[in-house]
């Protein structure tokens, strides 16, 4: 999608260029018909236009009119300002921009964990501005998952409590919870023995993976991921990527902030934050390794960027 203010890039062209349609129409329904090629579809449910097909994507968040200021003793900055953006389901969107750009403040304005001085947020069909701090913090129980670059998990319990304690704020149905929390561990690659351990007595790539199945435990309608590899080595990091990729693919939206190009790859759409703005807005495909046409039109994108 591009941003109605947002300068259009030539990896947006690009993008248009290898497009099934080479406009994006909007429909009277909360979904939007997106140019994308067939291959690079997801969640999609193709329809006939004018017998060419077209990719309709849900809108899962929509913010208007974003503005974020700070306000320090008697100076003020502001982050952004008039920013419009629409996040789809089932997308795996990253944000990447310079160290200050406000790609962290715009995640947790998205998240409804800190509020936006001005504009309106709407997430699953809750207009989440309008809630106080009580509705607020049900809302992200419900919807959101959190995972960050330092693993707050609870050291005096094990990798397995850890992620029931969370499974317990929002189901009684303790069996189910448990069952979940197994079959999580299966797929993030944490075995029996390592569950039961202590987050002191594991490595930082196990926490981080057993941190993911904390924020999914609740089947959260996004995982917000803020730098999530920053703090592991190349190994761990590609644990951890490979479990948001599968993730992904079991249709999981996944939102997340780094400053690694192999990490943005993992993406399906790369939003670029600068000047305020979503500068500009990327349309990668699926992650499907070793692709050297994702990676030239990430890297063309990201020139153009001034990154
Ligand atoms: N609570 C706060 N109070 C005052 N200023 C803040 C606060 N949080 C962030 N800022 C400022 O807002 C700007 C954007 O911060 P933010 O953390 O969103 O940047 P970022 O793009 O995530 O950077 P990085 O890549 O370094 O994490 C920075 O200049 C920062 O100093
Ligand atoms: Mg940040």
């Amino acid at each position: 999608m591009i941003n109605k203010k947002m300068p259009v890039f030539a990896a947006n062209q690009a993008f248009f260029k290898d497009a099934t349609i080479s406009s994006v129409l909007f429909t009277p329904c909360k979904q939007v018909l997106v140019a994308d090629t067939l291959e690079n579809s997801y969640n999609e449910t193709i329809k006939s236009n004018g017998g060419k097909a077209v990719t309709m994507k849900e809108i899962l968040i929509s913010a208007k009119n974003l503005k974020k200021e700070f306000c320090t003793g008697e100076t003020s900055q502001t982050i952004f300002e008039n920013l419009d953006i629409d996040i789809y389901k089932g997308d795996f969107t990253i944000i990447m921009g310079a160290s200050g750009a406000g790609k962290s403040t715009l995640m947790y304005s998205l998240s409804g964990m800190d509020r936006p001085t001005n504009g309106s947020i709407v997430f699953s069909d809750e207009e989440i501005t309008k809630y106080n701090d009580d509705e607020l913090a049900v809302f992200r129980r419900k919807n959101c998952g959190f995972v960050f670059q330092q693993i707050y998990l609870l050291e005096k319990m094990s990798l397995m409590d850890n992620v029931l304690t969370a499974g317990a704020l929002c189901s009684d149905n303790k069996k189910e919870v448990i069952e979940r929390a197994k079959e999580l561990f299966e797929l993030v690659n944490i075995p029996e023995i390592t569950q039961k351990k202590f987050s002191t007595q594991v490595s930082g790539g196990e926490a981080q993976r057993a941190g993911i199945v904390r924020a999914v435990i609740n089947k959260p309608s996004v995982v917000f991921a803020d730098e999530p590899t920053g703090a592991l080595n190349s190994n761990n990091s590609a644990a951890v990527l490979n479990v948001f990729t599968k993730l992904h693919r079991e249709g999981q939206s996944i939102i997340m902030v780094t400053h690694d190009k192999k990490t943005a790859l993992r993406g399906n759409r790369v939003l670029y934050v600068r000047d305020g703005q979503i500068f500009g807005d990327c349309a990668l495909g699926n992650y499907v390794e070793s692709d050297n046409e994702r990676e030239r039109k990430l890297d063309e994108f990201l020139t153009e960027m001034g990154w």
